[in-house]
């Protein structure tokens, strides 16, 4: 019976022990022997910085009577400031004692991120109510941690699909857990403009209506979206908004015509995007400009993305206008005035003390050269593989990777709807096949970004299976330092951690069974 008893205590143990494993992996884990528990109270306490994050512990834990002072260096958790440069803007040490557990860090980011480790090693509590924290134990351990990338993304589009800003803060709250530090929000698509700009408000009243379906129609107002910008500044997220121009733009144009090339509204299901702003007239630079003085008024990051991708040139190469333009200019064809566009854009940005970011597209071919605040996204690895990526890298210009293959999680993992085969990949496939993962990157890399596109039809309650578990392999390529775990124990961690998804919320989709289920919905 002893023996009995002690085998399950040793089966809980290390079932306990493997349930505490954060994800992303830490850089560095000492583990101690003992353990710590909360017992008669529970105090909180900071010296200098991270009251912030001090109290978003209390956000967490609601239910529990949590005392907070100010410099009690023997509270129960202690954020501690210190200066330590390898730890950077967004490292931190957590350190977990018998008695305490401090978090050290330089900045408020650093705290965010220890907290959101602390919040792994206390996997039964975290969002369950019924559970007190009384009942944890936290194994003793010193981490060392700090981010791979400056830019860990996720990008939504709620241009396709409208999604509620209670969704989107959700999808906030996961991207924190992750370490993501960048909201990629897109804001306007073909089948929806989802910004209010108040210059222009049929822009909102007719583009966001376009779209035939309940779910398609709805944006936000700018009251709602200063609402989601701080709701994310406190979880250490920047918002960037893309206006996607010159093409994937029928919204804005079905609102606008007389800004199309012939003064044509759009036509339905054109899903080639073959409507563009017109590139030769000047109303488009000036009706672009007007939208970015009220989307750099709102929103205070430093990067805005333009868009740029899939702008097919059939109707500038037959417009006057565009024609005219090229000529004056003297360009070389249609695709050299998309460049002439990009750079007027990235040239308002500048003044402003922005930095523009376009889809490679704008990379592939050589002809104008693009300002130096201007970001290139690689994305299209299934069209181009490689291209975009070492173009952008030998003007100089910094870059984001988020390649379709690997990052885009709308890819489902078996053939399903328009998506074939080659647009498919799983959670193994994400972690060790992602041409996003780059190996010896190059300074300029900026880091990696991974997009939930909406096309056809992917709505809210179809999203998570899409996103989880694979969203963990890219959460693990854009943070974790150090050695890449072995996707066999990589693998055995995410599954690990369902149970504590689930009462997040958040349901694993079929990434994380070796074989999908017959007849599994993806709706
Ligand atoms: C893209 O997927 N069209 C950027
Ligand atoms: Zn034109």
């Amino acid at each position: 019976m002893k023996i009995l008893l002690f085998a399950l205590f040793n089966i809980l143990t290390v079932y306990h022990l493997l349930a505490q494993t954060i994800l992303p992996t830490p850089m560095e884990i000492i583990k101690r022997d003992s353990f710590f528990r909360f017992t008669d109270s529970i105090s909180v306490s900071w010296n200098n910085k991270g009251e912030n994050e001090a109290r978003y512990f209390e956000e967490k834990f609601p239910t529990e009577k949590i005392v907070y002072t100010k410099n009690d260096s023997q509270a129960n958790l202690f954020f501690n400031t210190i200066e330590n440069k390898t730890l950077g803007d967004e490292g931190y040490r957590l350190e977990v004692l018998s008695h305490q557990i401090i978090i050290s860090a330089n900045n408020e980011a650093g705290f965010f991120y220890g907290l959101q480790s602390l919040f792994f090693l206390m996997p039964n509590v975290v969002l369950d109510p019924g559970i007190s924290l009384f009942n944890v134990r936290i194994f003793c351990q010193e981490i060392t941690d700090k981010p791979k990338y400056p830019w860990r993304s996720f990008m939504l589009d709620s241009g396709r699909q409208y999604q509620s800003p209670a969704f989107i803060k959700k999808y906030l709250d996961r991207m924190a857990m992750l370490k993501m530090n960048t909201f990629h929000w897109h804001l306007t698509e073909k089948l929806g403009w989802r910004l209010e700009i108040k210059r222009y408000p049929k822009l909102t009243s007719i583009g966001s209506n376009v779209a035939i379906g309940p779910e398609q129609q709805g944006f936000y107002t700018q009251k709602q979206i200063r609402d989601i910008i701080a709701y994310a500044k406190k979880l250490h997220i920047q918002v960037v908004p893309e206006i996607d121009v010159p093409g994937h733009a029928n919204a804005a144009l079905t609102a606008y015509p007389e800004l199309t090339c012939f003064n044509k509204m759009p036509e339905k299901g054109d899903e080639y995007h073959s409507t563009l702003f017109c590139g030769g007239n000047e109303k488009t630079y000036e009706f672009l400009e007007n939208i970015l003085d009220e989307v750099c008024e709102l929103f205070p990051s430093e990067y805005i993305h333009l868009g740029g991708d899939e702008a097919p040139k059939a109707n500038w190469d037959k417009c006057p206008l565009c024609q005219k333009k090229i000529k004056k200019e003297n360009l070389k064809d249609s695709h050299e005035l998309q460049l002439y566009f990009s750079k007027r854009l990235a040239n308002y940005l500048r003044l402003k003390g922005k930095k523009a970011i376009f889809w490679g597209d704008v990379v592939y071919s050589d002809g104008i050269t693009l300002p130096d605040n201007v970001v290139i996204y690689w994305w299209n690895w299934n069209g181009h593989e490689d291209k975009a990526l070492k173009n952008a890298l030998a003007r100089g210009h910094q870059v984001i990777c988020g390649t379709n293959f690997g990052t885009y999680l709308n890819y489902p993992i078996e053939p399903w709807g328009h998506y074939g085969k080659n647009r498919t990949f799983d959670l193994r496939q994400t972690y060790d096949e992602n041409p996003s993962d780059l190996k010896n990157p190059n300074p300029l890399v900026l880091g990696m970004g991974t997009s939930l596109w909406t096309d056809w039809n992917v709505r809210e309650h179809m999203i998570d299976q899409r996103v989880f578990p694979r969203i963990f392999s890219l959460a693990e390529q854009m943070w974790h330092v150090g050695e890449k775990i072995p996707y066999n124990e990589f693998y055995m961690r995410v599954k690990l951690k369902r149970s504590f998804m689930k009462l997040m919320g958040i349901k694993y989709g079929p990434a994380i069974f070796p074989e999908i289920p017959e007849n599994y919905s993806w709706e």
